[in-house]
């Protein structure tokens, strides 16, 4: 008789999901690359660069592989790795990062966000979350015990249409704060909306962390892809910041290799110290060749230019998206950073099934009838703010010249759907 017969001697029905994970389906990136595949549409979807990475960095995990590095790492991170980190982030922090103490070496900044929400946060804590998140943060919350709460950002229309358009109300912010309150998620660069917080913006953020008391995990993965007159600011580096704040960084978006999965964790000692004794328990340690890839490729950068060259590289291909969906009718919002843009979708007359929400219907429809994949917003927010999503749709620019040239040409024939 196997655990599974009906005439089981056990009474309690078999129920092998824990209650944690049983409210989560799958992603929509999941959802839209199939529906991409399947239709042969051009995905502009998913944010993984389709296009080779750099020779360099790629010559230096061969050599990491014929250097036969092939057994587990440092378990908070290889000794190149978070040298090579400190070196290149303790100008940008104003300050001597050490590390051995102060950087942990995640698997992607997926883990580290992961980790950190393990390491921080208790069960019945409550983690403010703007909106729209990357859809990982409430359910790393989720899986801790604790409670997201969200405040959404707010779209006030400006002549130009840009992601700087979508701002913080620091009111709404404040009233979300409770004495549950523990951490608050920072996201800038932003993903899905390319927003780039200002300066004034982050004072505000860290004038409520230090008042109230609570911990900021900042994830800027899209810190080298912002466009000036925008400017990347760390709120670590901001007055009374440094000592709560967790600031994550990815191999995968620095140097265009996502299936690497590197990512770093950088803090100050009182924080690094219980991540990575979560970290220890989560993967043990990350790949070893592929770390000492990543180490020495940080230590080409600054005589390769590769920083600026990269940001050079996106804003090119930024502004000839903005153009293609500018020309289809789209009313793409202008990203100050990350590579993505989101469009306003309002002109597009498409048919919505009952209970579909209209910018999946959207989406579905422009990835099978005009075949271009582009994400539905609404997964990025809670179920009662999803209605705000209704009118967008988020493209990724992070391909190859010949993709968006494809892109265009379908895009050109949205004239003939309105
Ligand atoms: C905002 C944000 N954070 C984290 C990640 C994950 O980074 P990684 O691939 O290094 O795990 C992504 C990937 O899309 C992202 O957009």
């Amino acid at each position: 008789m196997s655990a599974f017969d009906s005439e089981s001697k056990h009474t309690r029905p078999y129920e092998p999901t824990a209650a944690r994970v049983r409210g989560f389906g799958a992603t929509v990136f999941a959802e839209f690359t199939a529906l991409a595949n399947a239709t042969g549409a051009v995905n502009l979807g998913q944010g993984f660069p389709n296009f080779a990475a750099p020779d360099f960095v790629k010559e230096a995990a061969r050599n990491a592989i014929a250097a036969d590095l092939n057994q587990y790492a440092r378990s908070a991170g290889h000794p190149h790795l978070v040298e090579a980190l400190s070196q290149t982030y303790s100008p940008l922090f104003g300050r001597t990062l050490d590390p051995l103490r102060q950087i942990l070496v995640t698997v992607g900044a997926t883990e580290g966000i992961f980790a950190t929400i393990q390491a921080l946060v208790n069960p019945g804590d409550e983690v403010l979350l703007i909106e729209p998140f990357y859809d990982s943060y409430p359910a790393a919350v989720l899986m801790a015990g604790g409670h997201p709460v969200y405040v959404p950002l707010r779209h006030h229309p400006a002549q130009t249409a840009s992601a700087a358009c979508w701002q913080l109300d620091l009111d709404e912010l404040a009233a979300a704060l409770s004495p549950r309150t523990r951490l608050l998620i920072l996201n800038t660069p932003s993903n899905p909306l390319g927003k780039v917080f200002t300066r004034a913006e982050l004072l505000a953020i860290a004038d409520l962390a230090c008042t109230h008391n609570l911990t900021v995990l900042s994830d800027e993965v899209y810190e080298w892809m912002v466009y000036a007159p925008a400017e990347h600011i760390r709120i670590a580096t901001l007055p009374g910041m440094w000592e709560r704040t967790v600031t994550l960084g990815s191999a995968g978006k620095t140097f265009s290799v996502t299936g690497w999965k590197i990512g770093w964790a950088i803090a100050p000692d009182h924080l690094i110290h219980p991540i990575v004794m979560a970290h220890q328990w989560i993967p043990f340690s990350v790949s070893t060749p592929l770390q000492e890839a990543v180490a020495v490729a940080l230590d080409e950068t600054p005589a390769r230019g590769y920083f600026s060259w990269l940001s050079e590289m996106y804003r090119t291909k930024r502004d000839r998206l903005l153009d293609v969906l500018d020309q289809a009718g789209l009313s793409p919002m202008v990203p100050d950073g990350s590579y993505f843009i989101m469009v306003d979708t309002h002109p597009l007359e498409v048919p919505v099934a009952p209970g579909e929400r209209r910018d999946l219907a959207v989406c579905r429809w422009l990835t099978r009838e005009v075949g271009v994949a582009a994400i539905p917003p609404s997964p990025f927010y809670s179920p009662p703010h999803q209605q705000l999503a209704d009118h967008l749709a988020r493209f990724t620019f992070c391909k190859s010249d010949d993709l968006l040239d494809e892109a265009a040409r379908r895009l050109s024939r949205l004239h003939t759907f309105r």
